[in-house]
């Protein structure tokens, strides 16, 4: 057993797993580059079929030139907290690449489940150092596609909002209730040797 975060693991795991969560109260704090780099520095090392890399990480920090647009991203639940995070990314992926020897694109068929391990990196890095990434399927694909001039090859897989932890009494009631590290369905639930656990 794993304690930590006021959540419990059944078997023995690194407390980085428990201690990342996803808060939405969050400080307002601004956040050097040089740090958020460092986050999709370690998206960068996820792995990926083929290594194709088909994520995509477009961003936007706190008081600098994009924040309206991307805050603009986000659905009007996400953008009540979100809008005191200190960075909005809109996460991509390349839904086609060329597979060795080839010389055409064809559907790359794991871009998303590729994407999704690299935002697992990137929300464990986060918390690792200090701050925290909340993933936000809560979004606005037509303003992101043309907001961003997002080709029709790139998917639109997700938002994340990222920032230091605030206090949760900056929240709204129905949210404040909420501001607590989740719980996991017990394993037995969703491994089983041999057989498909419905
Ligand atoms: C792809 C994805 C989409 C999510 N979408 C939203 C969202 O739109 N709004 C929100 O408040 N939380 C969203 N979440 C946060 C999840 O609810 C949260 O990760 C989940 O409850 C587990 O809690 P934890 O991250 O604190 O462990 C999203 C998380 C992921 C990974």
């Amino acid at each position: 057993m794993t304690t930590s975060n006021n959540r419990t693991a059944d078997h023995p795991i690194d407390v980085s797993f428990l201690n990342r969560w996803s808060p939405r109260a969050f400080t307002q704090e601004t956040i050097p580059e040089a740090t958020l780099l460092t986050f999709f520095e370690a998206a960068r090392w996820a792995p990926s079929s083929y290594n194709s890399q088909p994520w995509r990480f477009a961003y936007a920090r706190r008081d600098t030139e994009h924040w309206t647009q991307f805050l603009g991203f986000l659905n009007e639940f996400n953008r009540s907290w979100a809008q005191h995070s200190a960075a909005i990314v809109i996460v991509l992926s390349k839904n086609t690449f060329t597979p060795p020897g080839g010389t055409a694109e064809v559907p790359a068929t794991t871009h998303s489940f590729d994407s999704g391990a690299a935002w697992a990196y990137l929300a464990l890095q986060a918390s690792l150092s200090g701050w925290h990434a909340h993933g936000m399927a809560g979004i606005e694909h037509d303003k992101i596609r043309q907001g961003l001039a997002v080709p029709d090859a790139y998917s639109i897989e997700a938002g994340v909002a990222i920032g230091r932890a605030g206090d949760k009494n900056s929240l709204p009631e129905p949210l404040r209730a909420r501001e607590v590290p989740s719980p996991r369905k017990p394993l037995a639930e969703i491994a089983a040797e041999g057989r498909l656990v419905l």
